[in-house]
């Protein structure tokens, strides 16, 4: 993987960039769908390529090791041989989602037990065992094996859990440079910086990461509870201190405002669920702000869902969404999911054209308190 900074912003520390796979390329800033059990939830693939122009799209580790398991997905060929998506695909290491899903039996040196969230089994998960599940997965970008602290955690414990992500991060590093891929296209691994709400942990969590010259580098532990001003403040301190020339993560972030906040901060690609959850729940983002499509306003308004948006926003009426999500059909979360979905995807593809026209920051301020109302 390779990753080029076509364009730097006068005002601020946003770029425009490449990143560039055996997959294809991927233009940053980017928003990357999540699609947890290898599928985005209720959104074909047809759909993604041609509404949402989704260039790269997120696995879990966590989910795709309990289902399918290990050996259908290499009899499979790996992730992009089992679901068929052509396109760069990166797997997060399931750090994060063994803490918030599972009810863990034990954290210890050596990883991590942990009870499944299916069926009640009992697993272990170690940085070398994660580094071998991320290669028969098979995505061109897979992320260490950390651990994510709740937000609220004390100074004590915030940097005894960061000095043991850092040591299993040389784990992951040792046992990657160990192995090989297994289906003849390169990976790349991402390190993640923890240290929770506390300048002086993120800035040795940093400094750790920037000298093992990864391919990328993970902003994690963030959006986990914190005030958003704080988040903020550690994206400043860390990416100060992260290399310019290689592209940086925000783990699980966020919002519209704040995913242009962070690109401001010289952050260059994006997950999260939010798109996806929320428009299931009939919660829809636009440029104006956000819709809730149960509520009986648009019961009879049958203007486009967003006239400006994809195809899917332009054929169906506000009016007919609403019907749709109070009478619990299927359709409904799927628009919902489609709608939010081009949404982050067009305000990233927007913020990097106004990078490139050098007036992000002016731009980012006319739309951010848009963004913010209730429709
Ligand atoms: N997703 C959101 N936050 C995190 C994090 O801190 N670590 C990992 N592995 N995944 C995340």
């Amino acid at each position: 993987m390779t990753f080029e900074v076509q364009h730097t912003d006068n005002a601020s520390d946003a770029r425009a960039g490449l990143i560039t796979t055996d997959h294809g390329t991927i233009k940053t800033p980017i928003f990357m769908p999540v699609g947890t059990a290898g599928t985005v939830k209720g959104v074909h693939f047809s759909e993604l390529h041609e509404q949402v122009k989704a260039q790269i799209i997120l696995g879990n580790t966590y989910h795709l090791y309990l289902r399918p398991g290990l050996d259908i997905l290499r009899q499979a060929g790996g992730l992009h041989g089992f679901n068929g998506w052509e396109l760069p695909i990166l797997t997060d290491s399931g750090g994060f989602q063994v803490f918030s899903l599972t009810g863990i039996r034990k954290l210890t040196e050596e990883g991590c037990t942990f009870q499944s969230h299916i069926d009640g089994s009992k697993h272990m998960f170690t940085p070398e065992n994660v580094m071998d599940t991320e290669r028969i997965i098979g995505a061109d970008i897979m992320m260490a094996f950390d651990e994510c602290p709740p937000g609220k955690s004390d100074y004590q414990y915030a940097k005894k859990s960061l000095a043991m992500t850092q040591r299993w991060l040389d784990r992951c590093i040792k046992r990657f440079n160990e192995t090989e891929p297994l289906y003849g296209y390169n990976q790349s691994l991402f390190p993640i910086v923890q240290g929770c709400t506390y300048k002086d942990l993120r800035q040795e969590a940093a400094k750790y990461i920037a000298d093992k010259g990864a391919d990328g580098n993970a902003i994690g532990g963030l959006a986990v509870g914190e005030p958003t001003e704080v988040m903020y403040e550690m994206i400043e301190v860390v990416n100060e201190i992260l290399p310019k020339e290689k592209p940086r993560y925000l783990m699980g972030v966020g919002t519209p405002q704040n995913i242009l906040e962070a690109i401001e901060r010289g952050v260059d690609m994006f997950d999260c669920v939010m798109p996806t959850r929320n428009g299931r729940n009939a919660l829809l983002f636009t440029y104006d702000g956000t819709m809730n499509m149960r509520n009986k306003k648009w019961e009879n308004d049958f203007t486009p869902i967003d006239a400006a948006g994809c195809d899917v926003d332009k054929r169906y009426t506000k009016a007919y969404l609403h019907h749709l999500f109070k009478a619990k059909e299927l359709l409904a979360m799927q628009i919902g999911s489609i709608h939010n979905l081009a949404f982050y995807l067009r305000l990233v593809t927007d913020a990097r054209h106004h990078i490139e026209q050098g007036d992000f920051v002016s731009w980012k301020k006319s739309v951010i308190d848009r963004l913010g109302q209730r429709l």
